[in-house]
């Protein structure tokens, strides 16, 4: 039985932190009766400073979440595309934990609201941790690094007024032409999710495969929910937020209590790497699908969540995911928010959760071992014993392996701040408005609806035509039933 079993389950007495018995839990340690309390109170002491410090900083974004441990179960043969040992084999199964989330709100913020939801991913396989840090959208609102704190700055609250403001979302917005697309399907149906479980998660990004032969395939990740796909309307939302502020979290839980495990059926989508030149969108440009008709998804796994975290802030909370964990057989593209990634959550982690996050029991290897030479730092365990801290060493410990994990990737031309390359169809518009088009009368009449609620709150005109101009270019008709939707809204 592990010390915290036996802490849980001892009939024995209460302790201070050190284990001393303690007397009285109940009433503080006075100079006589009624008099003020004496600083010898240890217990006293030790119980209001260990609360003052029971925080830490919530995530910069993604603050509110829920999580879950689960299994992904290999469905298909996918050792021709990649050498990764968790995908090897039919059948192989793998542990993993699933945190989900909102983007904007603070931890305390409501789950049903209108935000991309997050559906961070820990395969814990024997070759490391494999994190795929997704959202439940296959695109994202920019395409480079370097604007993310400025986009997530309008997101979040405003310097003055303390509130999330339409004048920053929109000016951002209407200045940002490339997020019309994740824009168009933000304000549509699948905006506010009415669960976790019924919605599909992405990887997003592009990534690399490589195979033992070390051929490369570039691969787009998708998760189809097998509960299907359920929405809130904004009507909904706002009042299952008022009533439920843990809608999502709750739902989670209760339904793996119930034993009605959610799973969501893993696919693939994949590119040769010879293709990827030529194709007719940057393959690397988060702000664009590959169309299912150039790629058509391929299924490869199932993925199940089958076990509530026993504690929210040991396991949720202090919860680390890095797209910079890869494994053997799977490695970065060069995506230009995927590489600023790559960088962003290791340092955040470090802030957050410390330097030694990695070694919690929810983010460490759970099928390996960490075996490296990095020591100490705040609340250092002491696992690697008396092993030498260097190496090269003679005597003995982990040596390196003289494998990358990934391909390397030709390249040419100089350094600079170059604008990722155009493709022949690339432009801010195209997928959005393939978007719009696709949508049905009564679809397009609540996205809509939704993005002129929103815009009609903008307090300059000038802010709100740009905004609305995008959506224009994307198609005529939006445009024109967007503008006519604010101006009725504005008067
Ligand atoms: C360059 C762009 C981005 C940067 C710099 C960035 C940065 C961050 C940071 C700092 C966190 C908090 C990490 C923590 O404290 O543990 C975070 C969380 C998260 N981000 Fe991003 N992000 C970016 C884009 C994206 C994109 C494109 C996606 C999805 C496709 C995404 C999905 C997530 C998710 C799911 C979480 C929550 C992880 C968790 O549950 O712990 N982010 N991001």
């Amino acid at each position: 039985m592990s010390v915290q079993d036996e802490a849980r389950t001892t009939t024995g007495p209460l302790t201070t932190e050190s284990g001393a018995p303690v007397a009285d839990n109940q009433n503080s340690e006075t100079a006589g009766i009624g008099g003020p309390v004496l600083v010898q109170d240890q217990l006293l002491l030790e119980k209001l400073a260990h609360f003052n410090r029971e925080r830490i900083p919530e995530r910069v974004v993604h603050a509110r979440g829920a999580g879950a441990y689960g299994t992904f179960t290999v469905t298909a043969d996918v050792t021709k595309y990649t050498r990764a040992k968790f995908l090897s084999e039919i059948g192989k199964e793998t542990e993993v934990f699933l945190r989900f989330s909102t983007v904007a709100g603070n931890l305390g913020a409501p789950d049903a609201v209108r935000d991309p939801r997050g559906f961070a991913l820990k395969f814990y396989t024997e070759e490391g941790n494999y994190d795929l840090v997704g959202n439940n959208t296959p695109v994202f609102f920019i395409k480079d690094a370097i604007k993310f704190p400025d986009f997530i700055h309008t997101q979040k609250r405003d310097p003055y007024t303390g509130s999330q403001e339409a004048d920053n979302v929109w000016d951002f917005w209407g200045l940002s032409p490339e997020a019309t697309h994740q824009v168009t399907w933000l304000f549509g149906d699948r905006g506010i999710p009415a669960s976790y479980r019924h919605m599909n998660g992405y990887g997003s990004h592009t990534f690399q495969w490589n195979n033992e032969a070390g051929e490369v395939f570039w691969v787009k990740y998708h998760f189809k929910t097998d509960q299907g796909i359920k929405n809130l309307t904004q009507d909904e939302a706002n009042k299952l937020a008022g009533e439920d502020p843990d809608s999502h979290q709750r739902d989670l839980r209760e339904a793996i209590e119930r034993g009605e495990f959610p799973t969501w059926t893993v696919q693939v989508q994949i590119m040769p790497a010879e293709e990827a030149a030529t194709y007719r969108f940057n393959p690397f440009d988060l702000t664009k699908v590959w169309p299912h008709a150039d790629y058509p998804p391929i299924e490869i796994g199932k993925l199940e969540l089958n076990r509530n975290p026993e504690n929210i802030f040991a396991e949720v909370e202090q919860s680390i995911f890095s797209p910079a964990h890869f494994v053997p057989g799977i490695g970065p593209s060069p995506d230009k928010m995927l590489q600023g990634r790559l960088f962003a959550y290791a340092d955040a982690h470090r802030y957050r959760v410390g330097i030694n996050a990695d070694h919690l029991p929810v983010n460490r290897p759970h099928a390996t071992e960490a075996r490296g030479y990095a020591r100490d730092g705040y609340l250092y365990d002491g696992r690697h014993g008396r092993a030498k801290n260097y190496e090269p060493n003679s005597f003995g410990g982990p040596v390196q392996t003289d494998r990358p994990l990934w391909q390397p990737s030709a390249l040419t031309g100089a350094t600079g701040n170059h604008v990722a390359p155009s493709h022949a169809e690339d432009d801010d518009f195209v997928q959005a408005g393939n978007l719009y088009r696709l949508m049905s009368e009564a679809e397009k009449e609540r996205l809509i609806a939704n993005l002129a609620g929103f815009i009609a709150k903008v307090s300059r005109d000038d802010i709100a035509e740009r905004a609305i101009d995008n959506f224009r270019k994307a198609d005529e008709d939006y445009g024109k039933r967007l503008e006519a939707a604010v101006q009725a809204l504005r008067g």
